[in-house]
């Protein structure tokens, strides 16, 4: 039986999955460990309310365990030596510079950990990849391993890829609907993999865990990531047609989704996929099936994200077309999180689409319930700086974009309210009362990205309104 588990990553995977662990695990003691102590004292902070990743129902459970079997630390080394199961939920983004850059993804923090692990190591570990991976990086993390170690220690490694989304975390992980534990088929691989298991069934039951060798495991994530972004870019692919003929996209996607084959899950149109996971995961598994040299399957994949940033700059452009009549006009951008209910803006679609409105000289005001004001600047900087754009134009494009912490600042003096995540308080906006205050005139165009806005209701205000994939707009 596992006593003692680290995990080094305290993002929005490691802290979750490992509170969720603590929570029905109390005879194991985990210690989660992050190089950013910045992120660890957040964690650490006794108002719950600063925890840095903020996921409905996880304070709750923090509120719980911290302190009695669930600890955060910077003390890396100490922890990894400290554990018999070591889970690795670090950071895989797509790599930024050298080969395989804005494709691959890139291993750096991965290696890292697995050197640590070897050099400070002094007995056998049972390695548990959770950080989402290519295909056979088992097969790199054990020769790092062997290479690095200074003991004669044994290192097992398995997979256990993450299924949970943000926002729904916490019921993702109590209800998974499938824990999936990949290990080498020898005898010692089976032994990690039913350690593992034995920790699981505390609450999963067993029909739901899965075992399978580890590369099945390893691509099994990336192709579930895949297949989930690609019904998305489907839908949002049929939603630019059914605009130009007269359909209904939601309409469309009742209609597709009643097929039980089909199913209604995630054929939500919307102004493009977001988040740190499916654009990476997808050209990572481009990139590999390139070097495979599997060409007709990489470019199949492909065109789901290419079709991501069709609909992003669509909807940039329809905004841009139908407001851009004279300078100084104002768009006002609702959310900035990638998704609703999370903190994370990763790959939001509200920063290309903020990226694109500024490069057109508009003005922006952007409001979001839970993103940091500091962090939409740094979005969009970081955004305008992969695009080549120098500083000093960068500065003065900045200039034109403000963050209200107030909704109602965003809906009044603007020239066009465009929404990019589907925060439930828009669904409360009072359109009658901003209706009586504004002359029929200087109404704000409204340009719905997410498929939120009761169409109808807001029309017969003497509103003018674009709606993702809707047949009856009124802006084109
Ligand atoms: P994150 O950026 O929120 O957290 C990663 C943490 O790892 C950071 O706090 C970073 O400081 C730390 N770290 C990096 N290298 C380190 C090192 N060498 N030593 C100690 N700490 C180190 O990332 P995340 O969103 O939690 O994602 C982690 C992995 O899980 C990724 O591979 C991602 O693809 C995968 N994943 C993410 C989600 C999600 O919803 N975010 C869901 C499923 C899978
Ligand atoms: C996604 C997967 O759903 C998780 O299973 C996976 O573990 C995770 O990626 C990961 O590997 O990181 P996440 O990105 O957190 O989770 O959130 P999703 O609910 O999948 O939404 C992703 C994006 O797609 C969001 O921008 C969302 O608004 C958009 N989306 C989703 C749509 O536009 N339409 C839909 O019908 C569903």
């Amino acid at each position: 039986m596992i006593k003692k588990i680290c995990c080094i990553g305290a993002g929005y995977v490691g802290g979750p999955t490992m509170a969720v662990i603590a929570y029905h695990c109390p005879e194991i003691d985990i210690h989660i460990v992050d190089s950013n102590k910045e992120r660890i004292d957040l964690w650490n902070s006794d108002n719950l309310d600063n925890i840095p990743v903020k996921e409905p129902g996880l304070s709750k459970i923090i509120s719980k365990v911290r302190g009695k079997n669930l600890f955060f630390s910077n003390e890396v080394d100490k922890y990894i030596d400290l554990c018999e199961m070591i889970f690795i939920a670090v950071n895989t983004p797509t790599k930024t510079s050298g080969e395989g850059k804005g494709m691959e993804a890139d291993l750096k923090n991965i290696i890292n950990c697995a050197k640590q692990v070897a050099l400070v190591s002094k007995s056998d570990k049972i390695i548990v990849e959770k950080s989402t991976l290519p295909v056979r990086t088992a097969e790199k993390l054990k020769e790092i391993l062997e290479n690095n170690k200074k003991e004669k220690i044994n290192f097992e490694i398995i997979s256990n890829p993450e299924f949970l989304a943000e926002g729904t975390a916490i019921q993702d992980l109590f209800k998974s609907d499938r824990v999936l534990i990949g290990a080498e088929q020898t005898e010692s691989g089976k032994i990690a993999q039913n350690k593992l298991i034995d920790i699981y069934k505390k609450w999963i039951p067993e029909e739901k865990i899965i075992k399978t060798n580890v590369w099945s495991s390893e691509l099994s994530k990336l192709a579930s990531n895949a297949m989930l972004a690609q019904r998305i870019s489907s839908i949002n692919s049929l939603s630019a047609l059914a605009e130009k003929s007269g359909a209904k996209i939601d309409e469309l996607s009742m209609a597709i989704g009643k097929d039980h084959r089909i199913g209604d899950k995630f054929l939500k149109a919307s102004v493009g996929f977001g988040g740190s996971c499916f654009q990476k995961d997808i050209l990572n598994l481009v990139y590999i099936s390139r070097q495979y040299g599997l060409d007709e399957v990489a470019d199949y994949w492909h065109n789901v994200v290419k079709i991501n940033e069709f609909q992003k700059d669509r909807f940039s452009q329809i905004i841009i077309r139908n407001i851009k009549t004279s300078s100084n006009q104002i768009v006002s951008v609702l959310g900035w999180a990638f998704k609703k209910d999370t903190n994370d803006s990763r790959e939001s679609s509200s920063i290309s689409v903020t990226s694109n409105l500024l490069l057109k000289e508009l003005t922006v005001k952007v409001y979001d319930p839970l993103i940091k004001i500091n962090q939409i600047y740094q979005d969009i900087t970081t955004y305008l700086e992969f695009k080549n754009i120098n500083q000093k134009n960068i500065s003065k494009l900045l200039q034109k974009l403000t963050v209200n912490d107030n909704l109602n600042h965003c809906l009044i003096e603007t020239d066009a309210i465009a929404f990019l995540t589907e925060w439930d308080i828009f669904l409360d906006i009072e359109w009658d009362k901003f209706s009586k205050n504004q002359h029929n005139k200087s109404k704000p165009k409204i340009f719905d990205g997410r498929g939120i806005i009761d169409q109808e209701h807001v029309s017969s205000l003497g509103y003018q309104i674009y709606q993702i994939g809707n047949g009856d707009n009124s802006i084109n």
